[in-house]
């Protein structure tokens, strides 16, 4: 895995099934994380998930988060409002590569009622496992921060 240190991972009621697949993957590679919730499909805000798992990477506890949403936009919304928080909603492999690569993306937001479990999984793995290019995509970077 390329980030070292823990994953904070949340969902609302639309991503909750979503989100206990991926803990599986994540318990099955041996990675650290701290699900913050939701714990069941009942209805809950959104922005209530994101802001723990956005807090604790801004303040250095955890390398990276995944936030899951039914379509993935509401948690990318509310994440990308925390300074230093960069969240990618990525629903393709490529983007998910490429939000790495150049974005140095440090939340995966993905929509648990668009993307099934097979390319979840993969785009999980490419995401945690792709390093930052650094040089002209970091001064791009620092345009926006
Ligand atoms: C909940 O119905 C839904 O609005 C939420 O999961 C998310 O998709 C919002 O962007």
């Amino acid at each position: 895995m390329f980030f070292t240190g823990k994953v904070a991972i949340a969902a609302d009621h639309g991503g909750y099934v979503l989100k206990e697949k991926i803990k599986k993957y994540l318990a099955d590679k041996k990675i650290e994380f701290t699900d913050f919730g939701t714990d069941s499909e009942e209805s809950c805000d959104y922005p209530d998930f994101a802001a723990p798992v956005c807090k604790g990477i801004v303040n250095g506890e955890y390398a990276c988060g995944i936030l899951i949403c039914g379509t993935g936009i509401g948690m990318s919304m509310a994440a990308n409002k925390y300074k230093g928080i960069r969240a990618s909603h990525c629903t393709d492999t490529f983007s998910a590569k490429y939000t790495r690569l150049h974005n140095d993306s440090n939340v995966l937001c993905l929509g648990g009622r668009i993307t099934g479990e097979g390319i979840a999984l993969e785009i999980v793995d490419i995401y945690l496992n792709t390093p930052f290019e650094g040089g002209r995509h970091a001064v791009r970077i620092s345009k926006f921060e």
